[in-house]
């Protein structure tokens, strides 16, 4: 067989694969046909009824809907609940199908973003393990329990890149990267959604916030988005389609506007992207009340018109606005919406249903809840998850032995208001997560070292009095090192409406971290935050940072294994770390500009014209403090020259489907403990028709490695990775002069170069 004939099979085998798994949903004659006899006995006011969605639980928005649930899905006017569990799920759904006329089942859907009652670190922690598997298995867990309560539908992942560390959701998201972005999306979805939808413990994904939601300016949110189509395409879209093409049954609209028009009416994304590109065969949900919200983004003067706005552009399903129930009927009878869109929309409404089973089984065997919840395996994956999402920004020799892992036979001292609050270690949305199961920092320190541990709050997260900083420096004036644990609010100051304008630890605890550096022990700051958070003056005072995220149930012996060295961090940033908030947005894969700083020592200001005009800040550098891909371990890795298997290739080559080259490293870990590295492949392309990022990755492996052992690392580098959406709108390969870079982080490390003819 030739290549050609060898790769064509190969692609037939694939899609052959793909679409039999596929038609278990997104195109499964049978259901189609049962879907077909269903449209046929709906009246308008039952297909009315399936697009619309209701909170029938705790609140996640301001509430604008109707009440009456018991009746209204009796009548068959509902065609989802959220926010609504266990019991009273079942409830609902024994109205749905034994009391409404044509007894189709509701999908029920809740929040479930990084675990059910087991919670993990959230998302943007887990995305710092960059480890798909890990994803998986934590959408997996999720997906056992929240299953078992009565919940089929989950509104996650967010795949929104965010690339401002002041936006409150970038807590939720996998960081600033796409291809790293894509892969975690892909995960989550498999995670969720099972081997088959149709099992009892799989529910379905909803990848949001279609579109754009990430790049609020300012990082405020709910605010504009001014995204151009080719960095549309090529920076915010690929999660999404990844998502999809994993099999992601549903897709929420965001709040936003994009470039002038509410994304939850915009035609040019949801209808011509995901439903006429990409094939989209799932359902599209709105935002909470974001159909009622085009009204304020100033598209629409009246409820009908906002309605049939959002309906025309796609969206099948009203979350919570009561605008399509309130006005399609009107709509359709005027003539202004077709009847036929409305079939469409509730064929992909009922389609969803079929393809969880909810005809056929649709309660849940709350049975289950005894033993998924809080299982030991799940408490398990919890663990690990945690463990492995934790970066090391900085740890310092003292007397030439590093600060972390800590000795086992100090006395610790530890102090913070992060150290024993149960409630932030589970993260913002945290699902049925209850405090109660999270293990703190500080109980599992205590269960460890007994007399050894002398504990001091310090202060509060937010809140000025240095009422507790003398009882805080005796504690550290005790010990033989000091730990301290600062950080975020999880609740208040990350997720949904959590944008902060400042991005400093909170508070005074920068003034209790200094005050506790002054006593002159030795300082290991633990970070638990939900974002990138300024750490400064921290960076050149204190020997030892781990940054925490909200590791979830499991915080306190994941970090405590941690901070002994049982488990060695391997965690690396998926998000830049800014060294002032001025900085913001950061991210390590912008444009060059004209004007590139070049070598200029940017830690001073300028004192001429040949440092002045250039791309730099007059106060500040350029450069993150810690960068995307960063994070230490403890152990050392190094690596070798990159190798390409080849120095040429030819865009029509690989436009044409051939194979490209190889990217070869060898890495070394050069130090004394085993540990995983996070081997990551940027490019850089130049003399292309559109200017190209100054690195992008294109492919990253985890490798686990023990002293002293080597590992070659391969990647390939061809269409998928060279392509790009060129000057005419084309997502094509074009010459090009690349740069390739094999490193541990994306400023790190020595380009191969070679040539794309
Ligand atoms: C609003 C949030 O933007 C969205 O992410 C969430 O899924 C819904 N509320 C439902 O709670």
């Amino acid at each position: 067989m030739t290549w050609r004939v060898r790769k064509l099979t190969v692609i037939a085998i694939c899609l052959l694969s793909l679409s039999a798994w596929a038609q278990n949903w997104t195109n499964d004659p049978k259901t189609e046909k049962r879907i077909d006899s269903l449209l046929k006995q709906m009246t308008l006011e039952e297909k009315i009824g399936q697009v619309n969605q209701y909170s029938a639980g705790t609140p996640t928005g301001p509430g604008t809907g109707r009440t009456d649930y018991d009746d209204m899905v009796a009548k068959g006017e509902v065609g989802s609940l959220f926010n609504v569990t266990g019991q009273k799920a079942n409830d609902f759904q024994k109205i749905a199908v034994e009391k409404s006329r044509l007894k189709i089942p509701l999908i029920i859907g809740l929040d479930v973003i990084h675990g059910y009652r087991t919670i993990f670190p959230v998302p943007l922690g887990i995305s710092a393990t960059w480890d798909p598997a890990v994803v998986e298995k934590a959408a997996r867990v999720s997906a056992e329990e929240a299953s078992a309560d009565g919940v089929r539908w989950t509104f996650s992942p967010m795949v929104d890149i965010a690339r401002d560390a002041r936006w409150g959701r970038i807590t939720e998201g996998a960081g600033e990267d796409t291809y790293l972005g894509s892969a975690i999306a892909r995960a989550y979805v498999r995670g969720y959604q099972g081997t088959n939808l149709a099992n009892a413990d799989s529910i379905a994904a909803c990848l949001k916030h279609f579109v754009g939601y990430g790049a609020a300016e300012g990082g405020r949110d709910y605010n504009t988005t001014e995204i151009p189509e080719r960095l549309l395409r090529q920076v915010y879209l690929p999660p999404f389609h990844a998502g999809i093409e994993e099999g992601s049954a549903t897709v929420m609209s965001a709040f936003n506007s994009l470039n002038e028009i509410p994304a939850s009416s915009n035609a040019f994304t949801l209808d011509q992207i995901l439903l006429k590109e990409w094939n989209f065969r799932g359902m599209v949900v709105s935002d909470w009340t974001s159909i009622a919200e085009t009204i304020n983004h100033g598209i629409a003067n009246d409820g009908a018109t906002a309605a049939r706005k959002s309906f025309l552009a796609g969206v099948d399903m009203d979350m919570e606005a009561n605008l399509y129930w309130t006005n399609l009927a009107n709509e359709i009878k005027a003539g202004r919406v077709p009847m036929a869109r409305l079939d469409e929309a509730v064929r992909r409404i009922l389609r969803v249903k079929f393809a969880l089973g909810l005809f056929d089984h649709p309660y849940a065997d709350l049975s289950r809840t005894n033993t998924v919840m809080l299982s030991a395996d799940h408490l398990a994956a919890a663990k690990m998850a945690a463990e492995k999402s934790f970066v090391l920004l900085k740890d310092d020799s003292i007397n030439q032995v590093p600060v972390l892992p800590l000795k086992a036979d100090a006395k610790v001292a530890l102090i913070g208001p992060l150290a024993d609050s149960a409630q932030d270690m589970i993260g913002s949305w945290s699902a049925a997560g209850q405090a109660k199961d999270a293990i703190t920092l500080r109980k599992s320190l205590t269960e460890k070292l007994g007399g050894k541990l002398v504990y001091a709050k310090g202060t509060d997260i937010v809140g000025e009095s240095e009422e507790g900083f003398a009882e805080a420096t005796q504690a550290a004036q005790q010990a033989d090192v000091v730990v301290m644990a600062l950080g975020e609010d999880a609740q208040w100051m990350t997720g949904e409406a959590g944008s902060r304008s400042e991005l400093g630890l909170p508070g005074n605890q920068e003034k209790l971290l200094e005050a506790v550096e002054a006593t002159g022990k030795p300082v290991v700051l633990v970070v638990f935050s939900g974002r990138p958070v300024v750490l400064d003056w921290a960076s050149g005072h204190v020997p030892a940072i781990l940054e925490a995220w909200f590791p979830g149930v499991q915080a306190g012996p994941a970090l405590t294994e941690t901070l002994y060295g049982q488990n060695n961090p391997g965690g690396k940033l998926t998000t830049s770390f800014p060294r002032s908030v001025g900085q913001e947005p950061l991210y390590y894969n912008q444009l060059p500009t004209g004007r590139p700083a070049g070598d200029i020592d940017l830690s001073k200001p300028p004192t001429d014209g040949a440092t002045k005009y250039k791309s730099r800040y007059i106060d500040q550098m350029n450069s993150a403090l810690y960068p995307f891909g960063y994070g230490l371990s403890y152990t050392t890795f190094e690596y070798s020259p990159v190798s390409l298997s080849a120095s040429t290739m030819t865009a029509a080559d690989l436009n044409a489907g051939k194979p490209g080259i190889t990217v070869t490293a060898e890495v070394t870990n050069s130090g004394k403990v085993a540990g995983e590295e996070v081997v990551q492949m940027y490019i850089n392309l130049r003399g292309t028709s559109v200017s190209r990022p100054v690195r992008e990755l294109k492919g990253f492996q985890k490798v686990m490695l023990q002293p002293g052992e080597k590992k070659k690392v391969t990647f390939t580098l061809g269409r998928d990775e060279l392509a790009f959406w060129n000057i005419d709108m084309k997502d094509v390969v074009e010459p090009a002069a690349v740069k390739v870079w094999v490193a541990g982080n994306s400023v790190d490390g020595q380009p191969a170069v070679l040539t794309v003819q």
